[in-house]
């Protein structure tokens, strides 16, 4: 890297990475896709007694030329059954609206956001309306549903890895 001074916003991305790095308390971490700072992948471990314990989520988050005065674009890679997650990875959470976003926050602070939001759906604000529905009036399909996608996906997970390995021996 050059010695030129490094703009406010790398240097903040520098320091909110390197902090994630080192917590080692919130289920969540981050690593940098191609290196580049404005590019994050982050893993989240499924809240502890909720139908996402034992899965493991990835995401997609592209970070802006304006944060941190606009939001990060963050997405789910790994399906998630959920009121406010779509079967794309999209995610339905006021933070990430350009009017309730503020710069206090941090990508860290928004992952914590997102994992709370595993554990507490909002079905009046719903993305997917049959899931809120599901979810608001047949709690016991949505739960077994839920459960399912996170063992589908962790199957998924598993043989991705093992090719992996498998290449990686060839
Ligand atoms: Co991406």
């Amino acid at each position: 890297m050059k010695k030129t001074k490094l703009k406010g916003r790398t240097n903040r991305l520098f320091k909110e990475f390197k902090m994630l790095a080192e917590d080692t308390t919130a289920n969540v971490s981050a690593q940098l896709i191609s290196d580049n700072i404005y590019h994050w992948g982050a893993t989240m471990i499924g809240p502890l007694d909720t139908v996402y314990e034992g899965g493991v989520f990835y995401l997609d988050i592209h970070i802006p030329e304006e944060y941190p005065h606009k939001p990060p674009k963050i997405q789910f890679i790994t399906k998630v059954y959920h009121p406010n997650i779509n079967l794309s990875g999209h995610i339905c959470l006021d933070i990430l609206k350009e009017s309730s976003w503020s710069a206090a926050q941090t990508i860290r602070t928004l992952l914590i956001s997102i994992m709370s939001l595993l554990d507490n759906p909002n079905p009046d604000d719903p993305l997917v309306g049959s899931i809120a529905r599901e979810y608001t009036n047949d709690r016991k399909v949505f739960n077994r549903k839920a459960r399912q996608m996170v063992e589908d996906e962790t199957k998924k997970q598993e043989a991705a890895s093992k090719k992996e390995l498998d290449n990686n021996k060839k």
